[in-house]
């Protein structure tokens, strides 16, 4: 073959060669994620779990959106979204209600909705496509199961005398206040005795969880226990319940919820309890859908993560290997 003639081949061969790669590289999607805030330290390793995943990802470019916990600023950041024609959007509810229309506007415009950890209310989800995160009624349901057991093994409930419980809600509205709410509630309603003597939200914050618990000790004398919805607030009331000369884990038993490194050393230090398992680290899962949907597939209705329950048990084994 002549150089002229062989320079072609090789010309036209690197052109199909390109072209064939072209084809089969995924295309790029944009990704519009409005995500609540910056409340607590679960919210911080989701939201890092979450955009570290998606920019690891060369084909997906990501929009992100922080709504500083005020439910307008999500609607309007899911309208800019579907303005700027994002391929798919991912999406932490601050509350259940109030987001139909807007959703209605995502379903019209074609583009799909993925929750991620905090669902919208009942109604609304035929609007979503699926919700991945925790089961936060089971959540509830561990916290009580696990108080029951240890107040059995302490000797300290024959069911014959009341058990006083105090309770830091999460934010009011939102699916894991009232989840974590009705799944505790269920098991209360094996133990005749125990009674919530006092509950107000703390708003998933450690500083509010403080200062509702430094009222709750001034104007009670008898909290046996506190049901905190997240570890945030426990560790804030831990500090107020030992500002007021107690004993945290001791005179008061502390149960949260998350399971964030600082639940840990309180419950290696003596002072709290149990944290029920809330898993923050739902990036690789968001990525997988997001890219399973490009590829044509169906996601299932409801993505679940896979968490334990930690006291004295195992705390103290399991802290170096956390990750938030
Ligand atoms: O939605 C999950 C909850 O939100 C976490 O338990 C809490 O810490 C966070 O702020």
């Amino acid at each position: 073959m002549k150089n002229g003639k062989k320079v072609l081949v090789v010309l036209v061969a690197l052109m199909v060669l390109f072209s064939a790669a072209a084809m089969a590289a995924p295309k790029t999607w944009t990704v519009g994620f409005s995500q609540i805030g910056t409340e607590s330290e679960w919210r911080t390793a989701d939201t890092q779990s979450v955009t570290s995943a998606i920019g690891d990802d060369p084909t997906l470019v990501l929009i992100y959106s922080d709504a500083q916990q005020k439910q307008e600023n999500q609607i309007k950041a899911i309208r800019t979204f579907i303005a700027r024609k994002v391929n798919v959007i991912l999406f932490t509810a601050l509350v259940e209600t109030g987001y139909g229309p807007v959703l209605q506007e995502a379903a019209k415009a074609k583009i799909p909705v993925i929750m991620i950890d905090r669902d919208v209310q009942k109604a609304d989800r035929a609007l979503r496509l699926t919700i991945m995160g925790s089961d936060f009624v089971k959540e509830g349901e561990k916290a009580g199961t696990w108080l029951a057991d240890y107040l059995k093994k302490q000797g300290m409930d024959d069911g014959s005398k009341p058990i006083n419980i105090v309770e830091l809600q999460g934010t009011t509205g939102s699916a894991p206040a009232i989840d974590r709410k009705t799944g505790f509630a269920n098991i209360m309603k094996q133990h005749a005795n125990w009674q919530i003597t006092r509950s107000q939200t703390g708003n998933f914050t450690t500083s509010e969880g403080k200062a509702v618990m430094e009222a709750f000790l001034k104007a009670d004398k008898t909290i046996q226990v506190l049901y905190a919805h997240n570890d945030g607030m426990a560790l804030g009331a831990i500090q107020a319940i030992k500002e007021a000369g107690l004993k945290p884990g001791k005179d008061i038993i502390v149960i949260g919820v998350d399971s964030v490194k600082g639940a840990f050393q309180a419950i290696v230090d003596g002072e709290m309890n149990c944290t029920v398992e809330c898993n923050p680290l739902l990036g690789p899962q968001a990525v997988q859908a997001i890219n399973d949907l490009r590829a044509g597939k169906k996601l299932p209705a409801k993505i679940d993560t896979i968490e334990g329950v930690f006291d004295a048990t195992n705390a103290a084994a399991a802290l170096p290997t956390r990750q938030y």
